[in-house]
């Protein structure tokens, strides 16, 4: 294959990007610079900032970086970007700041700028905003040499500063983000993460991406480490009201501008900081007044004041399309009321998500219809929901025969769901979210007996029977005999325990489907003794189909999935001051052992079943013979 060209590489990377409102042309004349960057981002506002500033045409690619769009993820982009990353370190790891000295080059990230005049690729925004202020006659002079060394001390200061880590993470004494970011951000790494996984599987057999993106998956797990770890989030904040109070400080001598009476890309720097914090709903870094910052910074707000009326920041940021007020900075929006109140009636009339319907925005239209759910926790999962809905259709891009397929699916489903036939139950056990729920809500101390779904057999109204009877209301099978004590996790007996047992027939059937069957038969209710023994005679349970005549069924086939419980008997465990174990025994030999359709199996739970001659119950009263016999402890986890 030839080797590619870097106008190559543009042409591949822009393919996509066709929305004229964000793939525009901005300034006239020259068409020296292409600038790929995104409304929000802070390395995006100093570059923009500095292209004003320095009067600069470029060509704008103001692509989409959070999710569910992350253009940034996109192979095309990522190769362009690492024409700009040659010979430097790739990322490794993650420190909460952003820029390519503290972090390493990261191959996915914004902004990266195209010089066509002579031919390169620029990454990381100190970078480009120095070679923009070499490259380009014109405007204000951002680095005199006068003041160079100065002017690097604040930039290695911004710089390390973990803008990304606050913007990312809440705060873990109270977050103080504004509301719409809160939201996007929840599971926002795990978005990255898995689009990531995708360029990377587009991008087999070429060793170079590939390994990009591995660092790059790297650093995003590493990002989601830090924003969960309280002690991370509380250094990041208080090295950001240091980086403020610090600079007050330098501010004492009556300068106008961060390294004297010019302004210089330090000031760049400085606004897209105090900036970013503002925003954020961190202003109390100077305005005090927080349980984080009782002092006011009175030179640093007056500065910052200096800052936010630069022009060239009023063109970058505040005039930008997409670069969006939060409620921390409105009074900075000279239209904001009006766009307030203007939105406020449109929200009476149609819910309130605007009308800026695009493929980046739609998501976050949707979450905003959120915005006014008083129950706080059906917000969350609304909009988590939204947010990973939105994500699979990104991730999947179906055709709309396909989308009406799935709808269908789902129709079928509910129409088969009823009192008797619940397949949406059963949806949820073998898509493994039945399991999931029941992992997620019991999470026993080691040395507890494992949980397991519950199952669709379980009836409250069963018979209750003493310690040694036979429970299997007549029906004919091979015999078994089941001896288990309820002990606590240190192995002291737990007596008069309820302990419930249901099971299959030897063909696989409950109770409840034999059509013969009026009384309950394999199921029963027990106490345990003084000794937490409980035991009994049934038949042996046999491995059985869940049901497959309906959706299920058709899901199952599609994947070449077995439809066949291993055998088990159900058992389900209650005493005062214990957790409810919910669980069931599984006869070791089973041959549908490792591949049960509704994901219950544990290895804990898996018993022989021995076929025993001499088998004598607690108590000493004999038991059939030859049964099949399985002894077991059940270990309940305390109550908390
Ligand atoms: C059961 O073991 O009874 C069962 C569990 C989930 C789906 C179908 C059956
Ligand atoms: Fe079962």
């Amino acid at each position: 294959m030839p080797e590619r060209n870097l106008t190559d590489y543009v042409r591949a990377a822009n393919s996509p990007l066709i929305d004229p409102e964000r793939n525009r042309q901005v300034g006239s004349g020259s068409a020296r610079f292409e600038l790929y960057h995104f409304a929000l981002s802070i390395c995006s506002h100093k570059v923009r900032a500095c292209l004003f500033e320095k009067g600069a045409a470029f060509m704008s690619h103001d692509i989409g970086i959070l999710p569910p769009v992350l253009e940034n993820c996109h192979p095309d982009y990522v190769r362009l970007r690492m024409q700009g990353g040659k010979g430097r370190e790739m990322v490794d790891g993650y420190t909460g700041r952003s820029s390519m000295n503290a972090e390493g080059f990261d191959p996915a990230a914004v902004p990266t700028l195209v010089d066509h005049e002579e031919g390169q690729v620029h990454v990381d925004s100190v970078a480009i905003c120095q070679h923009v202020d070499r490259a380009w006659q014109g405007g204000t002079e951002l680095m005199p040499a006068s003041l160079r060394r100065e002017i690097e001390r604040e930039i290695e200061v911004v710089d390390g500063t973990p803008h990304v880590a606050i913007l990312y993470g809440a705060h873990p004494d109270g977050d103080f983000r504004p509301e719409a970011l809160r939201t996007s951000m929840t599971g926002a790494h795990d978005y990255k993460i898995m689009k990531l996984m995708e360029g990377r599987s587009l991008s087999v057999g070429h060793p170079r991406l590939t390994g990009a993106y591995d660092a790059k998956i790297r650093k995003e797990a590493a990002a989601r480490r830090f924003v969960a770890s309280p002690d991370m989030m509380r250094t990041a904040t208080n090295e950001v009201l240091k980086a403020v109070a610090e600079l007050d400080g330098r501010l004492a001598d009556g300068r106008e501008w961060a390294c004297g009476d010019a302004f210089t890309m330090a000031d760049i720097m400085w606004t897209a900081s105090l900036w970013r914090m503002k925003w954020l709903g961190m202003g109390f870094a100077w305005e005090g007044g927080h349980a984080l910052n009782d002092t006011v910074h009175d030179r640093v707000g007056a500065y910052a004041a200096r800052l936010f009326e630069r022009p060239s920041f009023q063109e970058a940021v505040i005039g930008w399309p997409g670069s969006l007020p939060s409620e921390h900075v409105m009074e900075h929006y000279p239209d904001a009321a009006s766009r307030e109140s203007e939105s406020a009636a449109r929200s009476e009339t149609i819910g309130g998500h605007g009308r800026d319907i695009r493929e980046e925005s739609l998501t976050g239209a949707v979450l905003a219809t959120m915005k006014g759910t008083s129950n706080p926790r059906a917000r969350q999962v609304l909009s988590a929901l939204t947010r990973h809905l939105h994500a699979f259709l990104e991730e999947v891009q179906p055709t709309e025969a396909e989308w009406e397929h799935g709808i269908e699916f789902l129709t079928r489903t509910g129409h088969l769901s009823t009192g008797g036939r619940q397949e949406f139950v059963l949806l949820s056990d073998v898509t493994g979210a039945t399991a999931r729920v029941d992992l997620i809500n019991n999470r026993f101390p080691s040395g507890a007996t494992e949980n397991s779904v519950l199952g669709p057999f379980f009836v409250a109204d069963r018979p209750a029977f003493e310690n040694g009877e036979d429970i299997s209301g007549g029906i004919k099978g091979k015999p078994m005999f089941f001896n288990a004590r309820v002990i606590d996790t240190d192995g002291q007996p737990v007596a008069g325990a309820r302990v419930d047992i249901w099971h299959s027939d030897d063909d696989g059937h409950y109770d409840i489907m034999l059509p013969e069957q009026k009384d309950p038969a394999m199921r029963g209710l027990f106490r345990s003794d003084a000794h937490g023994r409980i035991w009994f005679t049934s038949i042996l349970p046999k491995s059985y189909p869940i049901p497959d005549d309906g959706t299920v069924g058709d899901l199952l086939r599609v994947s070449n999935r077995s439809i066949m419980r291993p055998a088990h008997v159900h058992v389900r465990v209650e005493a005062p001051g214990y957790r409810r174990l919910t669980t069931m025994l599984f006869l070791d030999g089973d041959r549908h052992l490792d591949s049960d359709p509704v994901f219950g199996v544990k290895q804990s739970l898996i018993m022989p079943f021995v076929e025993r001659t001499d088998q004598r119950a607690p108590d000493g009263k004999k038991v059939p013979s030859p049964a099949y016999c399985v002894e077991y402890d059940f270990v309940l986890a305390r109550a908390t």
